[in-house]
């Protein structure tokens, strides 16, 4: 076990493995080392989805809040109540339009078509970055 402290510096999971290695050697906690290692592993993955939700939930929020979004004015979206009709519905926009595309139309669609009545969100600052983040999160769910 000698690179082990050098390659514990490096990386952290390697360094687990490591742990785990040695607890199975001298027969320690070596049932419990394997999930943990398996787990730091997924640990990436796993964080992200509950993230992407959680921002799609805090968009909609956004959407529907007549001091932000105000999107229902002009459109119909699933989940909103009495809509209007300016707007085309919101729906199947992940397969039409990319993430980009998307942060685009909602931070300014006057630069697609200068004819629009649809508020430039982002240039206006009617809504921040972050905050059209979390709408296009919430619009690539319909
Ligand atoms: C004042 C009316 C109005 C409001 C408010 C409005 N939009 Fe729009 N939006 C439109 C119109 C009209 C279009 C049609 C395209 C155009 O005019 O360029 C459009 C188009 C879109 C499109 C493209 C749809 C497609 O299928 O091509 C998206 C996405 C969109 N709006 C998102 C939003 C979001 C998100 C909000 C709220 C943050 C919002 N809009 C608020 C009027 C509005």
């Amino acid at each position: 076990m000698l690179p082990a402290d050098g390659l514990c510096a490096f990386h952290s999971l390697y360094c687990d493995g490591i742990i785990e290695i040695e607890a199975r050697e001298t027969s320690l906690i070596a049932t419990f080392s394997k999930p943990a290692f398996v787990l730091a592993l997924l640990a990436g993955t796993a964080m992200a989805a509950p993230a992407r939700a959680q921002s799609a939930a805090e968009g909609q929020k956004l959407a529907f809040d007549r001091g932000k979004g105000n999107c229902l004015t002009c459109h119909a979206i699933k989940g909103g109540d009495l809509p209007g009709t300016i707007g085309p519905e919101l729906t199947g926009l992940k397969a039409k339009y990319s993430r980009d595309e998307l942060i685009a139309i909602v931070t300014d669609e006057t630069k697609r078509n200068p004819q629009t009545v649809m508020p430039p969100f982002g240039r206006n600052r009617i809504l921040s970055e972050k905050e059209i983040d979390a709408v296009v999160d919430f619009l690539q769910t319909l």
